[in-house]
């Protein structure tokens, strides 16, 4: 008997176990009522009497050692089963996804409202010769109109006919390449980057225009400005008006700034008696616009005796910033890639 308990291998029964279900099935086998320890006690008067000391002490010690050896199993087990633990009724993680920039669902909506009243989106190159930035718009060399938009001249060879190349400072450059490419009727929503070289709280050097340009019979000032009140109804609200005020570009005449009514103030200016701190006139600019000068045509190759037409250039930044619900102060948040402004769109 006493060979038979030192012969039995317990410890390989209790490595053997892999999971809690093993290990309740090998303690009861083990150290259950029926189990193998009690067995041997039961049996401890076929022991020969000299030799029944030594089994009884040989059997408790081992009784022991499987107590202690299911214990720290049961430890082992429990941590592993921990690790691959897996609760299917757990809400599951959230997929991290990205989202447009805010700029690009303005521009989305832009498009939409003008395309809504006839006019086609096109976009015109950033990377753009001189000529089209300025000679093309009545601005020849060395003309000190030019000086409005301080340019980033790019490091190639000049072209004879269209000088030297730029970073397109304004969407206008547009104008001759659409009156290039189609006869009139023109309905162009113009939408590009532009650069000039400014950053402070209203201007970053990088920023985008959106320029309007039509081209027909007999249009005149009445369209160009039903079409800006159409636009800022829509995009603003209807609440907003807009008021033209005389302005000088050398590619329009006459020439206009677009003033849009202030969405905090409603157009007054003040507020319970103290001066409006985002318009302090109750009216804010918002673009510049004009009839397309009689040059500016000729050098499209439209004849200004039979057709007229106007331009309008409006920044979407600008356009989004000047939103009710908007509450951005600085435009240079938009490029900063800040990911917690980002996030909230
Ligand atoms: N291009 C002008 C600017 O950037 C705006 C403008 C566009 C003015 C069309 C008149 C007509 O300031």
């Amino acid at each position: 008997m006493l060979e038979q308990l030192n012969e039995w291998n317990f410890k390989k029964e209790i490595a053997e176990i892999k999971n809690l279900f093993d290990w309740e099935k090998v303690y009861i086998k083990l150290l259950g009522k029926k189990g193998k320890i009690n067995s041997f006690f039961a049996k401890i008067k076929e022991v020969p009497a000299d030799q029944r000391k030594v089994f009884g002490q040989r059997l408790n010690e081992i009784k022991k050692e499987i107590e202690k050896l299911l214990e720290v199993k049961k430890l082992e087990i429990k941590k592993l089963e921990e690790k691959k633990f897996f609760d299917p009724t757990l809400p599951g993680k959230p997929y991290l996804k990205g989202s447009l920039h805010p700029l690009t669902y303005v521009i989305e909506e832009i498009v939409s409202i003008f395309s809504s009243i006839g006019f086609i989106r096109v976009s015109y190159p950033e990377v753009e010769w001189e000529y089209f930035s300025f000679e093309a718009l009545n601005m020849p060399k060395g003309h000190p109109a030019r000086d409005d938009f301080e340019t980033f001249f790019i490091d190639f060879p000049q072209d004879k006919k269209y000088g030297r190349v730029v970073l397109s400072p304004h969407t206008s450059s547009g104008q001759n390449r659409e009156m290039r490419r189609i006869k009139p009727p023109i309905r162009m929503i113009n939408i590009a980057k532009t650069y000039r070289p400014n950053w402070d709280a209203t201007h970053t050097p990088m920023f985008h225009q959106f320029e309007g340009l039509c081209i027909d019979k007999d249009i005149n000032i009445t369209h160009l400005k039903g079409t800006i009140d159409y636009f800022v109804k829509r995009f603003f609200g209807k609440n907003r008006t807009i008021r033209l005020r005389p302005a000088h570009f050398q590619f329009t005449e006459p020439s206009f700034e677009v003033d849009v009514s202030c969405g905090v103030c409603q157009g007054k200016g003040e507020i319970d008696g103290q001066k409006c701190k985002v318009c302090k006139s109750g009216w804010l600019e918002l673009a510049g616009a004009g009839m397309v000068h009689p040059n500016v045509l000729k050098m499209g190759g439209i004849d200004p005796q039979k057709y007229s037409g106007w331009a309008f250039g409006f920044g979407p930044e600008r356009c989004m910033m000047m939103r009710e619900e908007m509450k951005i102060d600085d435009i240079r948040i938009l490029y900063s890639g800040d990911i917690r402004f980002l996030e909230q769109f």
